[in-house]
């Protein structure tokens, strides 16, 4: 690990992810043109903290960046298609995002559903076809797997079912934690798990460690993310606060009210932070990310 700080060397993390995007997406002007300007649209504007979370946990371990470079593009990509879909009129029915019209609205609906189908294939793809990473076969196989899990019906898109099912009704803790564990938890987990999966095999107890790090970050994040919509401001969130409440879904702060939601979050945070205790001095990127995504305010 080098000695400067993670946070010194996150612009260069950011850049090499804008670049192997860029790579990786379709040019705008390839036909068929209006899907492809669609999928670069709503690769756009994110703060991309999935792709930070693999390299920052990549550095613990010390992978080189470009063996990273395939998971962190293939779980942004991912994300962005979650986030096309989530906003569709068939879900969260969103007319903003990221300070930009969604997906949907910018095109049209048909377009964003395609936008979606395209951006989670494409993510498979960067995976299997990467050659310029080092990842061996066995590696990519792995990659593959860990992200089909995370955003299949067993993660992010069960998760999305059941947050569709419970719209307007009463979740118990254990309920709403399910849900959120799986709509955001998984890829956030996975993000983590994926950085452990490009390196040299890792040992079960250092492994259980980060992935359990990946687990308490990922409720966290959407706890957080489901107290912003109550608290933030349309300006700064880049998306409308409030449309939780507006639409009936049962949160954190709706559940349990908007005290006990932030001292959940705080514990989460912590619990992450406690699990890399046997990482000693080489967690100090993975803590900086925690300690950035519980400080954020969008
Ligand atoms: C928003 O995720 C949706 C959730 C899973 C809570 P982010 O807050 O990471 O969204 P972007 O990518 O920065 O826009
Ligand atoms: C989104 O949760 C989770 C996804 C899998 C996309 P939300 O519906 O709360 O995300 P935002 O608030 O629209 O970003
Ligand atoms: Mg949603
Ligand atoms: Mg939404
Ligand atoms: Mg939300």
């Amino acid at each position: 690990m080098s000695a400067a700080p993670f946070s010194e060397r996150v612009p260069a993390y950011l850049a090499r992810l804008t670049a192997a995007l860029n790579v990786w997406l379709p040019a705008a002007t390839q036909y068929p043109p209006r899907l492809h300007q669609a999928m670069r649209y709503a690769a756009e504007g994110g703060k991309r903290l999935r792709p930070l979370l693999i390299y920052a946990t990549g550095e613990a371990l010390g992978v080189a960046p470009r063996a990273l470079d395939p998971a962190a593009a293939a779980v942004e990509l991912m994300h962005a298609y979650s986030l096309v879909h989530d906003d569709l009129p068939a879900m969260d029915n969103d007319d903003l995002r990221r300070g930009r019209p969604t997906c949907h609205k910018q095109f049209d609906e048909a377009t964003a559903i395609l936008t979606g189908d395209a951006l989670q294939t494409l993510a498979f793809l960067v995976l299997a076809r990467d050659s310029e990473s080092g990842l061996d076969l066995r590696q990519r196989l792995k990659l593959i797997e860990v992200l089909a899990e995370a955003a299949g019906s067993r993660g992010m898109a069960g998760g999305q079912a059941i947050d569709l099912e419970s719209t307007g009704q009463r979740l118990t803790l254990a309920e709403l934690e399910a849900m959120h564990i799986h709509k955001t938890g998984a890829l956030i987990r996975a993000s983590v798990l994926m950085a452990c999966y490009a390196g040299a095999p890792l040992d079960s107890a250092h492994l259980a460690a980060l992935d359990r790090y990946g687990k308490c970050l990922g409720l966290a994040f959407q706890i957080q993310d489901d107290i912003l919509d109550e608290e933030g401001t349309t300006d700064q969130l880049g998306k409308r606060r409030g449309q939780d409440r507006s639409r009936n879904k049962p949160t954190y702060p709706s559940v349990m009210g908007l005290p006990v939601a932030r001292i959940r979050a705080q514990e989460l945070f912590e619990q992450a932070r406690l699990a890399l205790q046997s990482f000693d001095g080489r967690s100090a990127p993975l803590i900086w990310l925690a300690d950035h995504i519980q400080g954020r305010n969008r």
